[in-house]
């Protein structure tokens, strides 16, 4: 079923044990066919995301691939929200929000913290009187247009109060040590922090770059108050490994839809394997 980002993370928040909601990158219809196969068969809710950048590779074309996903969030025995990410600009937020979409990630944690604030807050006022959903991000997470995450880059709890209040932001991405795109799991989260951002601020808490955390620590993060967990990278390590292992072996195979079956089974064994971790049951 079509569920809403905003509904899902309060239920989350709400939820005793507390549970992470998942929110997994998409770039085609194997990704998106995969994640909805993988949360329908743990009950778990799941967030679709479609970054900017999965925009610029689809040529421009967010709106087909939105099309796609809302076809397949309709038929799914799974609540599925659709949600844009990375956003930089008020266009491409526009466009979602025609194509669907129940939320925007407006990022502008590359920006001066005053001009972030300023212009999230005026995408909040424009996405709110459309009913929309908008995460915010304050603090710098790396790996991702020329940044690194630094001590100094993180996010201050006190700040982040500030900054939830003046910009009114449904959701916050923080920077606790994450970067994006990371190959291997070897992050090491300021849990001190995220507790306390949990303390400081009201609204869902958001971890960017879950890829490079180890899983006993993601399932940590969010029993200190993480409550949706970005994933990208380890889905397409283990589709790429996938295909890449099964054409190394089938040198002959030339139909896309032989490694595409491959590649689509494994990403769902790891939305399964993180829709487990992150469940209230293994939440403690
Ligand atoms: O917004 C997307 C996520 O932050 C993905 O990060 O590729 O490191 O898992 P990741
Ligand atoms: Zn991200």
């Amino acid at each position: 079923m079509l569920a809403r980002t905003v509904d899902l993370l309060k239920a989350a928040m709400q939820s005793h044990p507390r549970y992470g909601v998942l929110a997994f990158n998409v770039i085609g219809m194997e990704h998106a066919e995969a994640i909805i196969q993988g949360a329908e068969a743990e009950g778990a809710p799941v967030i679709l995301q479609i970054s900017q950048n999965a925009v610029r590779y689809r040529i421009g074309a967010l709106e087909p691939l939105v099309a796609a996903c809302r076809e397949l969030a309709l038929a799914s025995r799974a609540p599925v929200a659709l949600h844009l990410d990375h956003a930089t600009t008020h266009e491409l937020c526009q466009r979602a929000a025609a194509a669907g979409m129940s939320s925007v990630m407006f990022d502008a944690s590359m920006e001066s913290n005053e001009q972030n604030i300023e212009v999230t807050a005026t995408e909040a006022r424009w996405a709110h009187d459309l009913g929309l959903g908008i995460e915010g991000e304050f603090g710098i997470v790396g790996g991702k247009d020329g940044a690194i995450t630094t001590r100094e880059g993180m996010t201050d709890p006190h700040a982040a109060r500030d900054y939830v209040a003046a910009t009114s932001v449904d959701a916050l991405a923080v920077s606790v040590g994450t970067e994006h795109g990371m190959m291997d799991r070897e992050i090491e989260l300021d849990f001190e922090r995220i507790s306390a951002l949990r303390e400081a601020v009201d609204v869902p808490l958001v971890l960017h770059g879950s890829s490079g955390v180890p899983d006993e620590d993601l399932a940590e993060a969010v029993r200190r108050g993480i409550v949706k967990v970005n994933l990208a990278t380890q889905i397409n390590v283990a589709y790429t490994r996938a295909i890449r292992q099964f054409l190394d072996d089938n040198l002959d195979v030339s139909d896309p839809r032989w490694y595409g079956a491959v590649g689509r089974a494994a990403i769902v064994e790891v939305v399964r394997a993180k829709c487990r971790l992150l469940s209230a049951s293994d939440q403690g």
